[in-house]
């Protein structure tokens, strides 16, 4: 693990964007087809950035959000971890104390459970619980993480209470807990909301409308709140992940044949990019491989161009989600050999 490179920060995760010995140039290439140019250009994480702030993960029983407990408790975070499931919770902090990750040890995790479609008046009391932790220090950042499944469909085949759930889990339940936890914050006169969206909210998904409609929002909620209290000391990173390789990532079909893998950001290497992105103070970070890095820039700066694409593509990329193919494939554009 490299050190003293000015109060940057080194994590031990041999991922090759922070702290392996890669070369110069493979780190340049895993950056460049990885991220955005502005987060490309950020470089590491800063570590006095998380040092001893308390951060509030949702959805930190698994997947991305456990990877960013992992690495953030190694920046010497306080956290606050949450989820449905207590007992992956429980499992999250043991390994963080075993693996002797960061300086705090089991005092610097506290397990929070947290249903995020219970309602305003179940999460005010959570809220109010999170803000006592930690000797009644407040919360630093959130990390809104926690997302419901999300399994591909047409618009018109998911079924109403998916569709609600959907709506509760991801938009509902971050937006209460930011309302709850915003007047604590102003107080304090800082805190930094990171938001967990989606390529899916910058671009149309086909065959996942209804979690585009909740990325989208967030997306749309989450600016208009920054752009209200920036100028308090609150702030908001909004990080649009493509497809990221996590335990949930689809691998088999229904009749158990093993799927075609699709290219995967790792988790790890996702969540560096996030705590990058974070830690800068970036206002919003994708982060993917090609091809779907380039069809965000499209539709972002040539809409026409980058609408017509998806339009071309949509209803295939259905289909092959259907059997379980690469939904990514150039393939959906050029036809090519079924998958
Ligand atoms: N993986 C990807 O390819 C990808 C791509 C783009 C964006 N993202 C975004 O990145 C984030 C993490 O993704 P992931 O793949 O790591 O997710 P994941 O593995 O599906 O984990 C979801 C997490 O959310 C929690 N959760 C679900 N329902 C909840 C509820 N009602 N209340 C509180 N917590 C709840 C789950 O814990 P419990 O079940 O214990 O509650 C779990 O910890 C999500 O916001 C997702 O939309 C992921």
């Amino acid at each position: 693990m490299e050190r003293g490179n000015g109060g940057q920060n080194d994590l031990p995760f041999g991922t090759g964007l922070i702290g392996d010995t890669d070369s110069f140039t493979r780190r340049w290439q895993k950056l460049f087809t990885a991220s955005d140019f502005t987060l490309l250009s950020k470089g590491k994480v800063k570590r006095e950035s998380f040092q001893d702030k308390v951060v509030w993960i949702t959805g930190a029983s698994r997947g991305i959000g456990e990877v960013l407990a992992k690495q953030l408790a190694t920046l010497g975070a306080k956290l606050i971890i949450s989820a449905r499931n207590e007992p992956e919770l429980e499992r999250v902090k043991k390994q963080i104390s075993d693996l002797n990750l960061g300086k705090h040890g089991l005092e610097g995790v506290e397990i929070l459970p947290l249903d995020l479609s219970s309602g305003e008046d179940a999460i005010r009391e959570v809220v109010e619980k999170a803000i006592s932790l930690f000797g009644g220090a407040g919360v630093d950042y959130v990390i809104h993480n926690a997302a419901f499944e999300r399994p591909k469909s047409t618009a018109l085949d998911v079924p109403e209470s998916s569709l609600k759930a959907t709506l509760d889990v991801n938009v509902m339940g971050p937006i209460s807990l930011t309302r709850l936890l915003l007047p604590h914050m102003l107080k304090k006169g800082r805190g930094h909301f990171v938001v967990m969206s989606s390529a899916a909210g910058k671009v149309p998904a086909p065959g996942q409308a209804v979690y585009s409609a909740s990325k989208f929002a967030l997306n749309g909620y989450f600016h208009s709140l920054r752009s209200e209290f920036y100028q308090k000391g609150i702030m908001v990173t909004v990080v649009c992940p493509g497809p990221i390789e996590t335990s949930n990532a689809p691998d088999t079909t229904t009749s158990g044949q093993k799927s075609v893998k699709e290219k995967r950001v790792s988790s790890e290497r996702c969540a560096e990019l996030v705590l990058v992105a974070a830690s800068h103070g970036l206002k919003e970070a994708w982060i993917s491989y090609q091809p779907v890095l380039a069809v965000m820039y499209l539709v972002q700066y040539m809409p026409s161009v980058g609408f017509w694409l998806m339009d071309k593509i949509g209803g295939k990329r259905v289909e092959t989600a259907a059997k379980k193919g690469n939904t990514y494939s150039m393939n959906l554009l050029f036809g090519g050999k079924k998958e």
